[in-house]
């Protein structure tokens, strides 16, 4: 696992994308894992940036995102439909035939996320997959608790990831209770990983990442298993860390 440390989250946000794109102009039909959240805002700013000052090219990537709330219709503007083509999609070359993110409304779950799967080994992998973390060590939506060689599939979100991701609709109560998520196993597939975290909320999680034993009750942990794993976090997330990088 490779660590680095970073002053703002300014700087952590240029440093991942230099590696997305670096990858992008090196393998142009590489296949994408999208994150969504506050923390890969900044990256994503600067995927736009790059892509309309220095040509980087999206046509030929293809994406898969993590999650998506069940119950929440793409067009929703909590959704992580709207998340993302708001925020990077909308912004960039990307061909839509190639965008793949869960369906909240699907009907029959179970199916739809068997053919999700599915859809990710069509594709060839994910070549490099974005993550946040959660201050309860969460990676996508897979909560404390859950099997390290999950696939994707349906999970009911704890009452802290609800409270954290309260502030983004008008009362508590509307937050989801369900989404459907990549597994754990799903993330540890992909061929590359690229972990970022800033803010002073996510110390102890990380420190746990990079440091901790590995254990379900911090499902980010199993990165330390991955052979290809990068962690970029800003000072603040770095701040319960013991060893120096
Ligand atoms: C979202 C996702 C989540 C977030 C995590 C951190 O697609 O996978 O695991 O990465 O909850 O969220 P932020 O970045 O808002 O702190």
């Amino acid at each position: 696992m490779l660590v680095h440390i970073t002053e703002n989250f300014e700087e952590m946000s240029k440093l991942a994308a230099q590696i997305v794109a670096e990858l992008v102009r090196k393998k142009p039909d590489c296949v994408l894992g999208f994150a969504t959240g506050s923390t890969p805002l900044g990256l994503y700013k600067e995927l736009i940036r790059m892509h309309h000052k220095e040509g980087l090219d999206f046509s030929k990537v293809t994406t898969f995102n993590l999650d998506e709330y069940v119950g929440l219709p793409p067009e929703h503007n909590q959704s992580y439909h709207y998340f993302m083509w708001e925020n990077l999609f909308n912004h960039i070359n990307v061909d839509r035939r190639f965008v793949h993110i869960p369906m909240g409304m699907a009907k029959d779950i179970d199916a739809f996320c068997e053919w999700y799967e599915e859809k990710i080994q069509k594709a060839g992998g994910i070549d490099l997959q974005i993550l946040g973390i959660g201050a309860n060590g969460h990676i996508a939506f897979n909560e404390p608790g859950s099997s390290l060689g999950s696939r994707t599939r349906i999970k009911t979100l704890t009452g802290t990831t609800r409270e954290a991701n309260a502030r983004f609709f008008q009362t508590p109560d509307e937050v989801p209770r369900y989404a459907l998520t990549m597994g754990v196993g799903t993330i540890m597939d992909a061929k590359e990983i690229l972990l970022l975290a800033n803010g002073e909320s996510k110390a102890e999680a990380i420190a746990a990442t990079c440091e901790g034993p590995i254990t379900a009750m911090w499902p980010a942990t199993i990165v330390q298993m991955h052979r290809l794993a990068t962690v970029i976090v800003d000072k603040a997330a770095a701040s319960k860390l013991k060893m120096k990088y």
